[in-house]
């Protein structure tokens, strides 16, 4: 592979040779450092020159302390999400608040454990936080953070060496990363430029001529790693490491392709919270098919709800085409009649009903929301069995609720009608229910063609009131 080829399909014919070595002559690096001055000068002190497709190798570390990436810690003011947090994870609350400035999300913590997601992308421990390595103020308080953007420190480096040398060369900033499922850290690409970081073997054949069908190779980080055999992880002080005989290892993708996007990450589910802050009607969808087992997975959702006496008074009607059509048309007629009857304009009451239509038949899928009283208690007196009634629609719309939760962690848009709850016996007769089940709502499945309407809620002091006499 050379570096003209495309970055989103790398064919790769691996080095048989490959040389790392430290490069000697790398003083402390202190804040301002030009650190092309100091590469080169290391070049120079370790009898090297530059070459067409060298790889350098640069620790996290010094560009950090390059950039100025210190912060002393009494500086710091722990916000009270930082100061809970530092409780939980015991840590220092102003190490804390600034993992949380430079992250995202906190992904998972425990005592002594605080992994989040970078604002770069990478699931890492404290945000790489560090205070190992860097010369400490009079109180042991000054801590290091990652640089403010590594692949573009990459591609600033390389262009200024390809000036200063002539040589085109890749360039990585590696870090030391622990992993889920794997004991100890490794060395990974935090930055790189001129490198394949991610190689795209899909297409490729095997040994045996067969397709690669899904192999993608983190050519950045297996370079990152090796090179952090050389640099050590104490006091080594041996921050660069220049590789050769990579040459087949050039092109043109950067670290950030490394970072697997939380959407398709199996092992990153989204936080209940998230789950139901995210979650939004959806009303338009792509056309993509939604298979029936993902609709059952959703109906298996549903009757997880608690229910009055547990009684389950749920029941659901999954609507195939022919179904969903002749639903819609007859919801319209009826919509159509009572709107006449309020005197509306027809124009307005055939566009209303021909969107009402198209809302039902454009959705892949729909499941209609039936409840029944059949094992509710029965009551002689109108206000109790007024009650019981309720019970059984506040079970119903909880199930609701677990659809509309499923369906938007399953990555599908869904969203509620509530048109068949005034046509009930139009519906029951149209679909052939058993006379027990009342219709509730429609709700209209399919994968989101929008992202829905802007999360709008009162604020919670208007709708929560707190009762102390
Ligand atoms: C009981 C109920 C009935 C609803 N009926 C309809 C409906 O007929 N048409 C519609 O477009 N949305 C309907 N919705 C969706 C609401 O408009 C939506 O939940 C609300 O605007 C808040 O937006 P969000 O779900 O995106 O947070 C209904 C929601 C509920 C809970």
């Amino acid at each position: 592979m050379n570096m003209h080829e495309s970055p989103s399909r790398t064919i790769l014919a691996p080095s048989t040779v490959a040389q790392f070595s430290a490069l000697a002559g790398v003083p402390l690096v202190k804040p301002g450092d030009d650190l092309a001055e100091i590469i080169l000068a290391a070049l120079t002190a370790s009898n090297e020159k530059l070459r067409n497709d060298d790889v350098l190798i640069i620790a996290q570390k010094i560009v950090s302390k390059a950039q100025n990436r210190l912060v002393r810690l009494d500086t710091v003011i722990p916000s009270p999400e930082a100061e809970r947090l530092a409780h939980d994870v015991n840590k220092d609350a102003r190490l804390v608040e600034l993992i949380m400035s430079e992250s995202t999300e906190t992904v998972r913590y425990r005592r002594d454990v605080l992994v989040v997601a970078h604002r770069l992308g990478f699931v890492i421990a404290n945000a790489g936080v560090d205070q190992s390595n860097v010369e400490q103020g009079a109180s042991d308080d000054v801590a290091l953070l990652l640089p403010e953007d590594p692949d573009a420190t990459c591609a600033s480096l390389r262009e200024t060496l390809r000036a200063r040398t002539g040589a085109s060369v890749g360039v990585i900033i590696n870090d030391s990363h622990g992993r889920a499922f794997r004991n100890g850290t490794v060395g990974v690409a935090i930055g790189a430029s001129g490198v394949a970081a991610l190689a795209d073997l899909r297409g490729a054949p095997d040994l045996f001529g067969r397709k690669l069908h899904s192999t993608e190779v983190a050519i950045a980080d297996e370079i990152a790693s090796a090179a952090s055999l050389l640099m050590g992880q104490a006091g080594e002080g041996r921050p660069i490491v220049l590789a050769r005989g990579l040459a087949t290892a050039r092109g043109d993708r950067t670290a950030a392709d490394l970072v697997r996007p939380k959407a398709i990450d199996l092992f990153r589910p989204a936080s209940l919270e998230e789950t139901l802050k995210r979650r939004r009607s959806i009303r338009r969808y792509t056309a993509a098919p939604i298979r029936e087992t993902a609709i059952m997975r959703l109906i298996e959702a549903a009757i997880t709800a608690p229910s009055a006496h547990n009684r389950q008074p749920w029941r659901f009607v999954l609507l195939k085409d022919a179904a969903k059509t002749r639903l819609a048309q007859a919801m319209a007629e009826r919509l159509r009649e009572d709107r006449t009857r309020d005197g509306h304009d027809p124009i307005i009451i055939d566009q209303d009903t021909a969107r009402s239509i198209t809302r039902i038949t454009s959705a892949p899928a729909a499941i209609l929301v039936c409840l029944s009283m059949e094992d509710m208690d029965v009551y002689l007196d109108r206000r109790r069995a007024a009650a019981e009634r309720q019970m059984a629609v506040q079970s119903t719309a909880m199930a609701m609720q677990n659809i509309l939760l499923a369906a938007h962690a399953e990555g599908l848009g869904a969203s509620i009608m509530c048109a068949p709850l005034f046509c009930a016996d139009t519906v029951r007769d149209v679909l052939s229910l058993p006379a027990a089940w009342e219709p509730q709502a429609l709700i209209t499945l399919g994968y989101p063609a929008n992202s829905g309407r802007p999360y709008r809620r009162h604020p919670i002091q208007d709708v929560v009131r707190i009762v102390d006499v």
